[in-house]
Protein backbone atom coordinates (compact mmCIF):
# COMPACT_ATOMS: atom_id res chain seq x y z
CA UNK A 1 0.00 0.00 0.00
CA UNK A 2 0.99 3.72 -0.94
CA UNK A 3 -0.28 5.95 1.82
CA UNK A 4 0.03 9.58 2.31
CA UNK A 5 2.09 10.43 5.93
CA UNK A 6 0.42 12.32 8.17
CA UNK A 7 1.00 15.93 7.97
CA UNK A 8 -0.07 16.69 11.40
CA UNK A 9 -0.92 16.05 14.80
CA UNK A 10 -3.40 17.26 17.84
CA UNK A 11 -0.91 15.93 21.09
CA UNK A 12 -2.92 16.02 24.48
CA UNK A 13 -0.93 14.05 27.11
CA UNK A 14 -0.52 10.71 25.85
CA UNK A 15 -2.83 10.86 23.39
CA UNK A 16 -1.67 11.69 19.69
CA UNK A 17 -4.72 12.56 16.96
CA UNK A 18 -3.05 12.44 13.59
CA UNK A 19 -4.67 13.87 10.67
CA UNK A 20 -6.39 11.89 7.88
CA UNK A 21 -4.26 10.02 5.37
CA UNK A 22 -4.58 9.39 1.87
CA UNK A 23 -3.99 6.18 0.05
CA UNK A 24 -2.31 6.05 -3.30
CA UNK A 25 -2.03 2.68 -4.54
CA UNK A 26 -3.83 -0.03 -2.88
CA UNK A 27 -0.66 -2.63 -3.35
CA UNK A 28 2.72 -0.87 -3.82
CA UNK A 29 4.38 -3.87 -4.25
CA UNK A 30 6.80 -6.42 -2.23
CA UNK A 31 9.61 -5.53 -0.38
CA UNK A 32 12.49 -3.46 -1.53
CA UNK A 33 15.45 -1.99 0.14
CA UNK A 34 14.28 1.40 -0.43
CA UNK A 35 10.82 1.60 0.86
CA UNK A 36 11.30 2.29 4.12
CA UNK A 37 12.01 6.00 4.57
CA UNK A 38 10.19 7.36 7.14
CA UNK A 39 10.68 10.85 6.17
CA UNK A 40 8.79 10.51 2.98
CA UNK A 41 5.44 12.87 2.39
CA UNK A 42 4.15 9.15 0.84
CA UNK A 43 5.14 5.82 2.35
CA UNK A 44 5.30 2.56 0.41
CA UNK A 45 4.04 -0.21 3.10
CA UNK A 46 5.20 -3.48 1.29
CA UNK A 47 2.57 -6.34 0.70
CA UNK A 48 4.78 -8.60 2.88
CA UNK A 49 4.47 -5.94 5.69
CA UNK A 50 1.03 -5.66 6.03
CA UNK A 51 0.58 -9.47 6.32
CA UNK A 52 2.87 -9.78 8.87
CA UNK A 53 0.37 -7.48 10.59
CA UNK A 54 -2.89 -9.51 9.20
CA UNK A 55 -1.37 -12.38 11.20
CA UNK A 56 -1.80 -11.07 14.42
CA UNK A 57 -5.16 -9.72 13.70
CA UNK A 58 -8.51 -10.78 14.70
CA UNK A 59 -11.46 -9.39 12.50
CA UNK A 60 -14.92 -9.48 14.72
CA UNK A 61 -17.87 -9.09 12.13
CA UNK A 62 -20.61 -8.02 14.38
CA UNK A 63 -23.96 -9.90 12.88
CA UNK A 64 -27.98 -9.35 13.23
CA UNK A 65 -30.18 -11.22 10.73
CA UNK A 66 -28.28 -10.10 8.07
CA UNK A 67 -28.77 -12.28 4.18
CA UNK A 68 -25.89 -14.76 4.26
CA UNK A 69 -24.89 -13.56 1.13
CA UNK A 70 -23.69 -10.44 2.49
CA UNK A 71 -22.08 -12.23 5.18
CA UNK A 72 -20.31 -14.00 2.86
CA UNK A 73 -18.98 -11.33 0.68
CA UNK A 74 -17.90 -9.94 3.88
CA UNK A 75 -15.76 -12.84 4.60
CA UNK A 76 -13.74 -13.15 0.90
CA UNK A 77 -12.80 -9.83 1.54
CA UNK A 78 -10.99 -10.75 4.96
CA UNK A 79 -7.12 -11.36 4.15
CA UNK A 80 -6.49 -14.64 4.57
CA UNK A 81 -4.07 -14.61 7.64
CA UNK A 82 -6.44 -12.55 9.59
CA UNK A 83 -8.64 -14.51 12.16
CA UNK A 84 -12.52 -14.20 11.83
CA UNK A 85 -14.80 -13.98 14.76
CA UNK A 86 -18.19 -13.58 14.13
CA UNK A 87 -20.51 -12.62 16.78
CA UNK A 88 -24.33 -13.15 15.58
CA UNK A 89 -27.24 -12.14 17.35
CA UNK A 90 -29.58 -13.27 15.28
CA UNK A 91 -32.62 -14.69 16.07
CA UNK A 92 -33.48 -18.79 16.55
CA UNK A 93 -36.92 -18.59 15.98
CA UNK A 94 -39.36 -19.68 14.42
CA UNK A 95 -36.35 -20.38 12.36
CA UNK A 96 -32.90 -21.19 13.23
CA UNK A 97 -31.24 -18.09 11.54
CA UNK A 98 -27.95 -19.25 13.50
CA UNK A 99 -27.97 -22.40 11.76
CA UNK A 100 -27.70 -21.53 8.48
CA UNK A 101 -25.38 -18.77 9.28
CA UNK A 102 -23.33 -21.72 10.93
CA UNK A 103 -23.62 -23.99 7.67
CA UNK A 104 -22.95 -21.31 5.12
CA UNK A 105 -19.76 -19.98 7.02
CA UNK A 106 -18.76 -23.46 7.73
CA UNK A 107 -18.83 -24.52 3.79
CA UNK A 108 -16.87 -21.60 3.41
CA UNK A 109 -14.19 -22.10 5.71
CA UNK A 110 -13.90 -25.38 4.09
CA UNK A 111 -13.08 -24.18 0.49
CA UNK A 112 -10.84 -21.07 1.75
CA UNK A 113 -9.17 -22.98 4.65
CA UNK A 114 -9.50 -20.03 6.57
CA UNK A 115 -9.92 -19.79 10.23
CA UNK A 116 -13.23 -18.80 11.64
CA UNK A 117 -15.10 -18.71 14.97
CA UNK A 118 -19.00 -18.34 14.69
CA UNK A 119 -20.48 -17.46 18.27
CA UNK A 120 -23.71 -16.27 19.16
CA UNK A 121 -24.02 -13.53 21.74
CA UNK A 122 -26.95 -15.36 23.64
CA UNK A 123 -24.24 -18.04 24.11
CA UNK A 124 -25.11 -19.32 27.58
CA UNK A 125 -21.40 -20.27 28.58
CA UNK A 126 -20.19 -16.90 27.81
CA UNK A 127 -22.98 -15.32 29.92
CA UNK A 128 -21.55 -17.31 32.59
CA UNK A 129 -18.05 -16.42 31.90
CA UNK A 130 -18.82 -13.08 31.93
CA UNK A 131 -20.39 -13.54 35.46
CA UNK A 132 -17.91 -15.95 36.98
CA UNK A 133 -14.98 -13.08 35.66
CA UNK A 134 -17.07 -10.46 37.77
CA UNK A 135 -18.19 -8.44 34.62
CA UNK A 136 -21.67 -8.28 35.84
CA UNK A 137 -22.81 -4.99 33.25
CA UNK A 138 -23.10 -6.77 30.24
CA UNK A 139 -25.27 -9.01 31.21
CA UNK A 140 -29.58 -8.22 31.03
CA UNK A 141 -32.22 -9.42 33.17
CA UNK A 142 -32.66 -12.74 31.67
CA UNK A 143 -28.83 -13.45 32.57
CA UNK A 144 -27.82 -13.27 29.25
CA UNK A 145 -25.37 -10.98 27.12
CA UNK A 146 -27.52 -7.64 26.22
CA UNK A 147 -28.61 -6.89 22.02
CA UNK A 148 -26.66 -4.63 20.42
CA UNK A 149 -23.57 -4.17 18.31
CA UNK A 150 -21.53 -2.81 21.11
CA UNK A 151 -21.94 -6.15 23.11
CA UNK A 152 -21.06 -8.18 20.46
CA UNK A 153 -17.66 -5.61 19.72
CA UNK A 154 -17.36 -6.38 23.60
CA UNK A 155 -17.17 -9.91 23.18
CA UNK A 156 -15.41 -10.59 19.87
CA UNK A 157 -12.34 -8.45 21.66
CA UNK A 158 -12.28 -10.36 24.57
CA UNK A 159 -12.12 -13.70 21.55
CA UNK A 160 -9.34 -11.71 19.85
CA UNK A 161 -7.06 -11.55 23.28
CA UNK A 162 -8.39 -15.37 23.90
CA UNK A 163 -6.78 -16.26 20.41
CA UNK A 164 -3.80 -14.42 21.51
CA UNK A 165 -4.00 -11.69 19.05
CA UNK A 166 -2.04 -8.37 18.89
CA UNK A 167 -4.97 -6.46 17.02
CA UNK A 168 -8.84 -6.50 16.80
CA UNK A 169 -10.49 -4.88 13.71
CA UNK A 170 -14.24 -4.73 12.98
CA UNK A 171 -16.18 -4.71 9.65
CA UNK A 172 -20.02 -4.99 9.14
CA UNK A 173 -21.70 -7.92 7.92
CA UNK A 174 -24.25 -5.82 5.53
CA UNK A 175 -21.33 -4.82 3.41
CA UNK A 176 -21.91 -5.14 -0.34
CA UNK A 177 -18.23 -4.67 -1.51
CA UNK A 178 -16.32 -7.40 -0.90
CA UNK A 179 -13.17 -5.12 -2.42
CA UNK A 180 -13.89 -2.33 0.33
CA UNK A 181 -13.99 -4.77 3.25
CA UNK A 182 -10.37 -6.31 1.42
CA UNK A 183 -8.98 -2.40 1.72
CA UNK A 184 -10.22 -1.48 5.13
CA UNK A 185 -8.22 -4.50 6.61
CA UNK A 186 -5.19 -3.74 4.69
CA UNK A 187 -5.75 -0.22 6.01
CA UNK A 188 -5.96 -1.56 9.58
CA UNK A 189 -2.82 -3.04 8.90
CA UNK A 190 -0.81 0.07 7.49
CA UNK A 191 -1.69 2.39 10.17
CA UNK A 192 -0.58 -0.43 12.87
CA UNK A 193 2.35 -0.72 10.68
CA UNK A 194 3.23 2.89 10.53
CA UNK A 195 2.26 3.94 14.02
CA UNK A 196 3.36 0.79 15.78
CA UNK A 197 2.55 1.11 19.41
CA UNK A 198 1.28 -1.24 22.35
CA UNK A 199 -1.93 1.27 22.61
CA UNK A 200 -2.96 1.97 19.19
CA UNK A 201 -6.26 2.97 16.83
CA UNK A 202 -7.38 2.95 13.16
CA UNK A 203 -10.31 4.55 12.06
CA UNK A 204 -11.85 4.54 8.68
CA UNK A 205 -13.00 7.61 6.80
CA UNK A 206 -15.12 6.30 3.53
CA UNK A 207 -14.04 8.60 0.77
CA UNK A 208 -17.69 8.25 -0.79
CA UNK A 209 -21.07 6.85 0.30
CA UNK A 210 -22.78 6.14 -3.29
CA UNK A 211 -26.40 7.52 -3.95
CA UNK A 212 -29.35 7.60 -5.65
CA UNK A 213 -30.12 11.26 -6.62
CA UNK A 214 -32.05 12.54 -9.31
CA UNK A 215 -31.91 9.30 -11.41
CA UNK A 216 -28.38 9.44 -11.15
CA UNK A 217 -25.57 8.30 -8.43
CA UNK A 218 -24.31 11.22 -6.51
CA UNK A 219 -21.23 10.09 -4.39
CA UNK A 220 -21.33 11.87 -1.29
CA UNK A 221 -18.19 12.97 1.13
CA UNK A 222 -19.93 13.20 4.50
CA UNK A 223 -23.36 12.11 5.94
CA UNK A 224 -25.58 14.72 8.39
CA UNK A 225 -24.08 12.57 11.31
CA UNK A 226 -21.13 12.38 10.88
CA UNK A 227 -20.38 15.94 9.98
CA UNK A 228 -21.87 17.26 12.89
CA UNK A 229 -20.00 14.88 15.14
CA UNK A 230 -16.70 15.50 13.89
CA UNK A 231 -17.32 19.43 14.85
CA UNK A 232 -18.06 19.08 18.08
CA UNK A 233 -15.46 16.37 18.52
CA UNK A 234 -13.28 18.95 17.23
CA UNK A 235 -14.54 21.92 19.31
CA UNK A 236 -14.02 19.91 22.42
CA UNK A 237 -10.33 19.03 21.29
CA UNK A 238 -9.90 22.97 20.26
CA UNK A 239 -11.00 23.65 23.87
CA UNK A 240 -8.17 21.99 25.23
CA UNK A 241 -5.43 22.96 23.46
CA UNK A 242 -6.44 26.27 22.44
CA UNK A 243 -6.47 26.44 19.43
CA UNK A 244 -9.28 25.63 16.86
CA UNK A 245 -8.99 22.37 14.83
CA UNK A 246 -10.29 19.95 11.89
CA UNK A 247 -7.88 16.77 13.24
CA UNK A 248 -11.05 14.88 13.63
CA UNK A 249 -12.48 12.76 10.78
CA UNK A 250 -13.90 10.08 12.10
CA UNK A 251 -16.03 10.54 14.93
CA UNK A 252 -18.42 8.38 13.99
CA UNK A 253 -16.29 5.42 12.01
CA UNK A 254 -17.80 1.99 12.38
CA UNK A 255 -14.49 0.60 10.57
CA UNK A 256 -12.15 0.44 12.89
CA UNK A 257 -9.40 -1.15 14.89
CA UNK A 258 -7.64 -1.20 17.32
CA UNK A 259 -4.53 -3.01 19.81
CA UNK A 260 -5.86 -5.66 21.84
CA UNK A 261 -4.23 -4.21 24.93
CA UNK A 262 -5.96 -1.05 23.80
CA UNK A 263 -9.46 -2.69 23.88
CA UNK A 264 -8.65 -4.00 27.36
CA UNK A 265 -7.95 -0.69 28.43
CA UNK A 266 -11.01 1.56 27.48
CA UNK A 267 -14.48 1.86 28.81
CA UNK A 268 -17.09 1.07 25.70
CA UNK A 269 -20.52 3.43 25.21
CA UNK A 270 -23.33 1.36 23.42
CA UNK A 271 -25.47 1.57 20.78
CA UNK A 272 -24.66 4.42 18.01
CA UNK A 273 -22.43 6.23 20.62
CA UNK A 274 -19.72 3.91 20.91
CA UNK A 275 -17.25 5.21 18.20
CA UNK A 276 -17.78 8.70 19.30
CA UNK A 277 -17.47 7.03 22.94
CA UNK A 278 -13.59 6.72 21.80
CA UNK A 279 -12.59 9.60 21.59
CA UNK A 280 -14.10 11.22 24.51
CA UNK A 281 -13.04 8.45 26.97
CA UNK A 282 -9.08 8.42 25.75
CA UNK A 283 -9.37 12.24 26.21
CA UNK A 284 -10.11 11.95 29.25
CA UNK A 285 -8.66 8.71 30.36
CA UNK A 286 -5.01 9.73 28.27
CA UNK A 287 -4.77 13.58 27.84
CA UNK A 288 -3.90 14.34 30.87
CA UNK A 289 -6.57 16.71 31.54
CA UNK A 290 -8.63 15.16 34.83
CA UNK A 291 -7.56 14.35 37.79
CA UNK A 292 -7.36 10.96 37.60
CA UNK A 293 -6.08 9.52 41.37
CA UNK A 294 -5.45 6.01 40.46
CA UNK A 295 -5.41 5.87 36.51
CA UNK A 296 -1.89 8.26 36.49
CA UNK A 297 0.30 5.39 34.94
CA UNK A 298 -2.19 5.43 31.97
CA UNK A 299 0.04 8.78 30.93
CA UNK A 300 3.58 7.28 30.36
CA UNK A 301 2.71 5.09 27.63
CA UNK A 302 2.07 7.05 24.02
CA UNK A 303 -1.41 6.67 22.52
CA UNK A 304 -2.09 6.94 18.99
CA UNK A 305 -5.57 6.98 16.57
CA UNK A 306 -4.43 7.32 12.75
CA UNK A 307 -6.91 7.94 10.61
CA UNK A 308 -7.23 6.67 6.93
CA UNK A 309 -8.96 8.01 4.22
CA UNK A 310 -10.36 4.48 2.23
CA UNK A 311 -10.68 4.65 -1.61
CA UNK A 312 -13.48 2.67 -2.23
CA UNK A 313 -17.36 3.46 -2.02
CA UNK A 314 -19.21 2.05 0.90
CA UNK A 315 -22.44 0.82 0.58
CA UNK A 316 -23.84 -1.12 3.11
CA UNK A 317 -27.93 -2.57 3.41
CA UNK A 318 -30.29 -0.21 3.61
CA UNK A 319 -32.60 -0.75 6.90
CA UNK A 320 -35.46 1.58 6.51
CA UNK A 321 -35.39 4.92 8.31
CA UNK A 322 -31.56 5.98 9.50
CA UNK A 323 -32.43 7.55 12.68
CA UNK A 324 -30.16 10.40 11.55
CA UNK A 325 -31.58 12.13 14.76
CA UNK A 326 -31.36 9.54 17.27
CA UNK A 327 -27.33 8.85 15.86
CA UNK A 328 -26.16 12.48 16.42
CA UNK A 329 -28.33 12.66 19.76
CA UNK A 330 -26.14 9.73 20.76
CA UNK A 331 -22.96 10.82 19.62
CA UNK A 332 -23.22 14.36 21.37
CA UNK A 333 -24.79 13.28 24.78
CA UNK A 334 -20.99 11.24 25.05
CA UNK A 335 -19.64 14.78 24.25
CA UNK A 336 -22.28 16.15 26.75
CA UNK A 337 -21.60 14.35 29.50
CA UNK A 338 -18.06 13.80 29.44
CA UNK A 339 -16.49 15.91 32.34
CA UNK A 340 -14.50 17.19 30.00
CA UNK A 341 -17.05 19.46 28.18
CA UNK A 342 -17.22 23.14 28.74
CA UNK A 343 -20.27 24.89 29.57
CA UNK A 344 -20.37 26.67 26.19
CA UNK A 345 -19.82 23.53 24.14
CA UNK A 346 -22.81 22.16 26.35
CA UNK A 347 -25.28 25.08 25.14
CA UNK A 348 -24.25 24.50 21.68
CA UNK A 349 -24.93 21.17 21.31
CA UNK A 350 -28.43 21.52 23.53
CA UNK A 351 -28.98 24.52 21.08
CA UNK A 352 -28.62 21.89 17.80
CA UNK A 353 -30.70 19.32 18.89
CA UNK A 354 -33.34 21.59 19.91
CA UNK A 355 -33.63 23.31 16.25
CA UNK A 356 -33.38 19.42 15.07
CA UNK A 357 -36.73 19.12 17.52
CA UNK A 358 -34.88 16.37 19.12
CA UNK A 359 -34.95 18.11 22.74
CA UNK A 360 -37.84 19.91 23.75
CA UNK A 361 -37.89 23.17 26.14
CA UNK A 362 -36.92 21.53 29.65
CA UNK A 363 -35.61 18.41 28.63
CA UNK A 364 -32.50 16.97 29.59
CA UNK A 365 -30.02 14.47 26.80
CA UNK A 366 -30.05 11.40 28.10
CA UNK A 367 -26.61 9.74 29.17
CA UNK A 368 -25.64 6.45 27.06
CA UNK A 369 -25.06 3.37 29.16
CA UNK A 370 -21.37 2.76 29.67
CA UNK A 371 -19.74 0.02 30.31
CA UNK A 372 -16.29 0.02 32.63
CA UNK A 373 -12.95 -0.95 30.54
CA UNK A 374 -12.41 -5.10 30.31
CA UNK A 375 -9.23 -5.01 32.39
CA UNK A 376 -11.20 -5.20 35.70
CA UNK A 377 -12.86 -8.64 34.70
CA UNK A 378 -10.84 -11.49 35.54
CA UNK A 379 -9.58 -12.87 31.99
CA UNK A 380 -8.23 -16.02 33.48
CA UNK A 381 -11.43 -17.19 34.46
CA UNK A 382 -13.22 -15.54 31.47
CA UNK A 383 -10.98 -17.66 29.21
CA UNK A 384 -11.32 -20.61 31.05
CA UNK A 385 -15.47 -20.47 31.08
CA UNK A 386 -15.74 -19.40 27.74
CA UNK A 387 -13.59 -21.94 25.92
CA UNK A 388 -16.65 -24.36 25.45
CA UNK A 389 -18.65 -21.69 23.61
CA UNK A 390 -16.52 -21.25 21.01
CA UNK A 391 -14.05 -25.00 20.08
CA UNK A 392 -10.85 -22.76 20.18
CA UNK A 393 -7.84 -26.05 18.51
CA UNK A 394 -9.67 -26.17 15.11
CA UNK A 395 -7.00 -24.36 13.38
CA UNK A 396 -8.61 -24.39 10.06
CA UNK A 397 -12.15 -24.39 9.61
CA UNK A 398 -14.80 -23.41 12.03
CA UNK A 399 -14.99 -23.39 15.66
CA UNK A 400 -18.95 -23.01 15.91
CA UNK A 401 -20.40 -22.29 19.41
CA UNK A 402 -23.10 -24.32 21.18
CA UNK A 403 -25.77 -21.90 22.13
P1 LIG B 1 -25.70 0.93 10.59
O1 LIG B 1 -24.77 0.42 9.55
O2 LIG B 1 -25.07 1.86 11.55
O3 LIG B 1 -26.97 1.46 10.00
O4 LIG B 1 -26.15 -0.29 11.51
P2 LIG B 1 -26.45 -1.79 11.08
O5 LIG B 1 -27.85 -2.12 11.46
O6 LIG B 1 -26.01 -2.08 9.69
O7 LIG B 1 -25.50 -2.56 12.11
C1 LIG B 1 -24.11 -2.54 11.98
C2 LIG B 1 -23.57 -3.96 12.08
O8 LIG B 1 -23.83 -4.50 13.38
C3 LIG B 1 -24.22 -4.91 11.10
O9 LIG B 1 -23.23 -5.80 10.65
C4 LIG B 1 -25.27 -5.64 11.93
O10 LIG B 1 -25.55 -6.92 11.43
C5 LIG B 1 -24.58 -5.71 13.28
N1 LIG B 1 -25.49 -5.73 14.46
C6 LIG B 1 -26.59 -4.96 14.70
N2 LIG B 1 -27.13 -5.29 15.90
C7 LIG B 1 -26.36 -6.26 16.45
C8 LIG B 1 -26.39 -7.02 17.67
O11 LIG B 1 -27.26 -6.88 18.54
N3 LIG B 1 -25.37 -7.93 17.87
C9 LIG B 1 -24.40 -8.16 16.94
N4 LIG B 1 -23.45 -9.08 17.22
N5 LIG B 1 -24.34 -7.46 15.78
C10 LIG B 1 -25.30 -6.53 15.53
CO1 LIG C 1 -25.09 -1.10 8.14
Amino acid sequence: MRIESPREFERLGALRIYGLQKVYELDAGPETPENSGNADVVRAIPTEALHRIENEMAIVVPVRNERLKLIEGVLVGIPHPCLVIVVTNSPREPIDKFYLEQEAISNFARFTQKKIMVVHQKDPHVAAAFAEAGYLDILGPDELVRNGKAEGMIMGSLLAKMMGRKYVGFVDSDNYFPGAVNEYVKEYAAGFHINDSDFSMVRISWHSKPKVVENSLYFAKWGRSSRQTNQVLNRLVGHHTGFETEIVKTGNAGEHALSVDLAMSIDYATGYAVETFHYVHMLEKFGGLLEHGDDTDDMHRLVKISQIESRNPHLHEVKGDEHVDDMIAASLSTVYHSRLCPESLRQEIEEELARRDYLKEGEQLAPMRIYKSLDRMNFDVFADRAAPAAILEARTGVTVSQA
